[in-house]
């Protein structure tokens, strides 16, 4: 595993020598979610990393300055569904974490479950619920972290207060909930999004908690911030499709830039 994230990384540092304080990862449709004054770009396929498949998502990192802090943009993400290990859709946020980014923000598109989660409100990501297999499986590198991770609070406490005070300033307040991951890739059964109400969760995806794993194995803080696209199967009343997803993240992708730059703008 080093070795792959080591490769990738020294493949980066034959493109650039910038050293990112924070990482953000754009989930689906969220393309566009960062004003970047851009520095340079890299394809992950030029890291030696898989490009990413599916439709919203570019695979490709983007580096440069937002609000006077140096930030990687992470556009495109490795999904389990697309076929990839768990340990395999990691890669991109170990490469950024290795690069320098002490912090890093995930975003993703999510059905809500919660009663009080509309369409288009944002949730950060209190703790997760993973069923997705663990990307920490296989023998442990120590110079990537240790064996057995500390899963006390993934999710950094003092971020989601500084994400909910940048919020408020944006004019909105920003929910708070437990995230679960599925594998994906069909939308989950009625059935499943009920059991997973009884489990805590308030919120579904197919993607960030195996990201937060192995960024909390490298020791890095991680804010997740889950954008409202769908009421999650069964409480919406209409079949769910990737794009109404897509067309549901376009339309509040204004807000999730406002409220990334205010959190950039407001961290040490
Ligand atoms: N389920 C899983 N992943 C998702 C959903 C959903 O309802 N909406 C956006 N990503």
């Amino acid at each position: 595993m080093f070795g792959r994230a080591a490769n990738a990384y020294a493949e980066l540092r034959k493109r650039t020598d910038f050293v990112p304080e924070i990482a953000i990862v754009l989930g689906s449709g969220l393309g566009g979610a960062v004003d970047l004054e851009e520095e340079c770009s890299i394809g992950y396929d030029e890291l030696g990393l898989p490009g990413s498949t599916v439709h919203g998502h570019r695979g490709r990192m983007v580096f440069g300055t937002l609000c006077g802090k140096k930030v990687v943009v992470l556009q495109g993400r490795l999904h389990y569904y697309e076929g990839h290990s768990s340990e395999t859709a990691a890669l991109p946020d170990r490469v950024a974490a290795l690069a320098g980014a002490k912090t890093v923000v995930l975003t993703n598109a999510a059905g809500g479950i919660a009663p009080d989660l509309e369409c288009g409100d944002i949730m950060a990501i209190r703790d997760h619920i993973c069923l997705a297999p663990n990307p920490l499986i296989g023998p442990n590198d120590d110079r990537m972290g240790p064996r057995f991770p500390d899963m006390t609070a993934p999710y950094d406490p003092e971020l989601i207060e500084l994400a909910k005070t940048a919020a408020r300033k944006c004019g909105f307040e920003l929910k708070e909930g437990v995230y679960i991951q599925f594998t994906g890739p069909s939308f989950e059964t009625a059935a499943e999004v009920r059991m997973a109400g009884i489990m805590g969760a308030d919120a579904v995806g197919m993607s960030t908690a195996i990201e937060t794993i192995a960024l909390r194995h490298m020791g890095v803080k991680v804010l997740g911030l889950s954008f409202i696209s769908n009421k999650a199967c069964g409480l919406a009343g209409k079949p769910l499709s990737h794009e109404d997803v897509n067309r549901e993240s376009e339309r509040v992708v204004a807000k999730m830039r406002g409220l990334l730059a205010a959190i950039v703008g407001d961290m040490q």
